[in-house]
């Protein structure tokens, strides 16, 4: 029977309460100080005389730090303060990332529906370039295209229903086996980060359940360094600070997967790294070694943090709202416990909205960065060549004039006819949208549900305490600063 040590459990609270992060310092008074203050607002570039175009106004913030402070404590809430306060476009010098917000649903369709490619992926290079070099996302226009098409072979209804297989195996047996039950040090994020890595090392990576185990520790300890290093503050390899280590991890990474795919070459399976070692598209084009490596090791970033972040969001409003818990438990009653496949799951209809719910009120990427590759003209605004352009679906995903009542967990709201969701055609865009938009929709939805029917027939999730709420750090993809204690009480 699993249990947790108190030692353990302690040192990881310590942890957690005792990193200085912009987020658990005291800061709350000199946040709302920067939020009521006024900066000088500056210029971005001047129009072209005649263009008819209005100039992009924005600001630096503190010296340093630009608006770091409020964005990694507000996050979407701070964001939609700067849509209220300067409109749908306006600029924001950062030591992160300088670049032009482009906010609310017209922004954020002018960028991902751009017919013209006036926006390239390079954005995201200064963010997380070095560490996912040559991943799907990180390519443009034909190239990207040329990539995409084949990549889509492993993307199949037929070849998702041999990852259903494999992730319902694993999350079966870690949530019967490894979650402890009735206790309320059990801390629902990181048991699911592990979760969807332990899924990760069967569906993506082709090991068979719980073998390997030394090697699959090693490889998922690199992932994890090289997916924190986009989030270093010191942003240039400077040994033992993390930007290097997550160079060595992606190191690490690449001699792993540069071995596993000649074996794979070779092999038969339905894992999606020998899937891409033998797909090929309608020309019968087909990945390099390379290509294969660099797209495994952002295909596991992409897939990672993002289910993870659903499935605790979901958790948590689940325990919070016992009647949805009962809704969703009632479908996954009626499947009851046989092996799942794409069809069972499609009946899992409650789940669904549950699902939209909690990526609009926690959206995994809440942002998405681009980069002009010409001057351009965004909803009016002049955009130089060069510029960073950031567009917030997760900020959309708050505005009232789009959501009845945005703050409350309400997942009718997606159902017919209330169906708010399609009040704009990007009023909803958690897996954003254009060419870029996620090519692992259906594969990340398939495995959430999965989880969660597993979960739902053997708990019933409970919050710690009466009226708890996590509190997010949203300095990168959002995580629930305590680690999200959640009580699992065995309903049998
Ligand atoms: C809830 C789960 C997920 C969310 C919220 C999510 C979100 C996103 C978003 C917002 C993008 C667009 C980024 C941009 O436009 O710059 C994206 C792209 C991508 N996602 Fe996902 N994702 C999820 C799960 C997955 C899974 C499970 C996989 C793989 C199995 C995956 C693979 C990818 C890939 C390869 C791209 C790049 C697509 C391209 O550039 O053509 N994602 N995802």
């Amino acid at each position: 029977m699993a249990t947790i040590s108190t030692t353990d459990y302690l040192l990881d609270q310590a942890k957690r309460r005792l990193t200085p992060t912009l987020n658990n310092l005291p800061l709350g008074p000199i946040e709302r100080r920067l939020n009521n203050r006024e900066w000088p607002q500056f210029t971005l570039a001047e129009p072209p005389a005649g263009s008819g175009l209005k100039p992009v106004m924005g600001d630096a913030g503190l010296p340093v730090l630009g608006h770091m402070i409020e964005a990694f404590r507000g996050g979407p809430e701070y964001v939609l303060h700067v849509y209220r306060k300067y409109g749908p476009v306006h600029y924001a010098y950062s030591p992160a990332l300088s670049s032009v917000s482009a906010l609310g649903p017209d922004a954020t369709q002018a960028v991902f529906s751009n017919k013209n490619k006036d926006y390239s992926q390079k954005g995201w290079h200064p963010v997380i370039g070095p560490f996912f070099n040559r991943g799907l996302m990180m390519l443009d226009f034909e190239e990207h295209m040329f990539h995409r098409r084949i990549m889509q072979e492993a993307f199949t209804r037929t070849r998702l229903s041999g990852y259903v297989e494999h992730i319902d195996k694993v999350a079966s047996k870690v949530v019967a086996d490894d979650w402890v039950a009735n206790d309320p040090r059990f801390l629902l994020h990181p048991a699911l980060k592990e979760l969807t890595l332990d899924i990760a090392s069967v569906v993506f990576m082709g090991h068979e359940p719980g073998t390997d185990h030394d090697l699959v520790t090693k490889v998922n300890e690199a992932f994890t360094v090289t997916t924190r290093a986009g989030g270093a503050i010191i942003r240039t390899s400077v040994p033992p600070f993390k930007w290097w280590r997550g160079l060595q991890a992606r190191k690490v990474l690449e001699n792993y997967f540069e071995e596993r795919v000649k074996e794979r070459r070779k092999a038969e399976g339905t894992d999606m790294l020998t899937v891409l070692c033998h797909t090929a598209d309608e020309d019968g084009n087909s990945f390099s070694d390379d290509d294969i490596v660099n797209h495994m090791i952002f295909l596991m970033m992409a897939a990672h943090d993002t289910s993870t972040s659903t499935l605790t969001t979901m958790g948590y409003h689940l325990a919070a709202n016992p009647e949805w818990q009962e809704r969703c438990r009632d479908e996954s009653s009626r499947l009851g416990d046989g092996p799942l496949d794409i069809e069972a799951l499609e009946k899992l209809e409650t789940l669904d909205l549950v699902i939209n719910e909690s990526l609009r009120l926690v959206t995994p990427l809440p942002f998405n960065v681009r980069q002009a590759v010409r001057d351009t003209d965004l909803l009016g605004y002049y955009i130089p060549a060069g510029t960073n352009i950031v567009t917030w679906p997760g900020m959309n995903h708050r505005l009232p004039e789009l959501w009845t009542d945005p703050d409350k967990f309400d997942p009718d709201r997606f159902a017919e006819p209330r169906s708010e969701h399609k009040r704009h055609r990007y009023a909803f865009a958690p897996f954003g949208g254009g060419a870029h938009k996620c090519i692992g929709m259906v594969f990340g939805q398939l495995e959430i549900k999965t989880v969660m029917h597993r979960l739902l027939r053997k708990y019933r999730l409970e919050l710690p305490r009466p009226g708890y709420t996590p509190q997010y750090d949203y300095a990168g993809m959002p995580v629930p600063m305590d680690g999200m204690p959640i009580v699992l009480r065995p309903l049998h």
